[in-house]
């Protein structure tokens, strides 16, 4: 486990709590922090995540730290012959996901990138529900994805282009890019604008407002924003004969709902259908047991280097739109 922050922990736990894995070393530049992950995975506690990649007896790699690194350190791994998960988003450009993608062809490795909301109960319903044909043919699909942000962001990672490649709309935004391709697949076209409203960012949005367009007819946008100020979470995909809607994702996001609506073809209101997932956020663990399955060759990979680097096209495409004021081919 490189980087033992928010989401290191989170990862190592999972690794070490599933019966076919186990944490070998946490890894850090905050010593404290690795040695606090450490004792928490039963792992032992290291600074120098390069000192990992000599050592035989790790097979997998997660890296977990700020953007700025996840493609020198995923590069790394793969070409010491580790798998390794990069969390989300991958890399700071669609450059650096391709040169990870191309790392991992060439060294014949898994690897994966943590798009672990795939893995959310009510998502992943809604895709089940989704390739059943529920809805009918898709129309159009609307994605709201925020939070507050909070006074000094400009000083955290997540507020220096360098550490994070992009503001809002990288950092949330690309979880919503990878749904849209989930569901949708990969769009035609796309539009955006950015805002960088209230917070001291610089060139960095906390507010981005976009569109995609598929060959298909279909329509899809998306808004995230750090000035959600209440926490917010809505996915929505309407198609012909009904709507599949996903709402919160635990935690201060609000409990977990999938509402299915059925068309009701004589006029007047849908019959709808409400699934509540109360339960603790289990993505984590399943997404960390679909990357064992995957190792082990028994699975395919979701969340795989093609996916990652269909969703920052996606976002490349919004980026390059913002800063044209036109719509450009994905
Ligand atoms: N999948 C998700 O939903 C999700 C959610 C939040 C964050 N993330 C991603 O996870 C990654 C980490 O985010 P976070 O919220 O845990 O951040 P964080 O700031 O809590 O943790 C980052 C950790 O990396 C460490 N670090 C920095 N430089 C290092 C180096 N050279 N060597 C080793 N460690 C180093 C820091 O000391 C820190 O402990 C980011 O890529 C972020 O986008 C994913």
């Amino acid at each position: 486990m490189i980087g033992a922050g928010l989401i290191g922990r989170r990862r190592a736990i999972e690794a070490a709590s599933h019966p076919d894995s186990r944490c070998v070393v946490v890894v850090d530049a905050d010593p404290g922090r690795a040695a606090e992950v450490a004792r928490a995975a039963g792992a032992t506690a290291d600074t120098d995540w390069r000192s990992l990649m000599v050592r035989g007896d790790i097979d997998a790699v997660v890296a977990a730290t700020p953007n700025g690194l996840l493609c020198e350190i995923a590069t790394a791994a793969l070409a010491a012959g580790k798998h390794v998960l990069v969390e989300k988003p991958m890399g700071r450009s669609l450059a650096e996901a391709e040169q990870m993608r191309a790392s991992a062809l060439r060294a014949g490795k898994l690897l994966k990138v943590g798009f672990n909301h795939r893995h959310h109960p009510a998502i992943a319903e809604a895709k089940r529900r989704f390739d059943r044909g529920d809805i009918g043919s898709p129309i159009n699909a609307r994605c709201r994805y925020g939070h507050g942000g909070r006074p000094g962001y400009e000083r955290e990672w997540r507020g220096s282009r360098e550490l994070a490649g992009g503001g809002e709309l990288t950092d949330q935004g690309v979880h919503v890019a990878d749904l849209l391709h989930w569901f949708l697949g990969l769009p035609a076209s796309a539009f955006a604008w950015l805002q960088t409203a209230v917070w001291p960012l610089g060139d960095l949005e906390d507010n981005g407002i976009g569109m995609f367009r598929y060959d298909s007819g279909v329509v899809a946008s998306l808004h995230t924003s750090w000035t959600q100020w209440k926490n917010l979470f809505c996915l929505e995909l309407f198609g012909t004969v009904g709507a599949l809607v996903v709402e919160g994702l635990g935690g201060s996001y609000g409990v977990e709902t999938l509402t299915v609506y059925r068309r009701n073809l004589a006029g007047g209101a849908p019959e709808s259908e409400v699934v509540r997932y109360d339960g603790n956020d289990c993505s984590w663990r399943d997404e960390w047991k679909d990357f064992l399955a995957a190792i082990r060759g028994g699975r395919p990979l979701g969340g795989s280097a093609d996916d990652g680097v269909a969703a920052m096209r996606m976002l490349d495409a919004l980026y390059r739109s913002a800063a044209t004021g036109a719509p450009v081919a994905v």
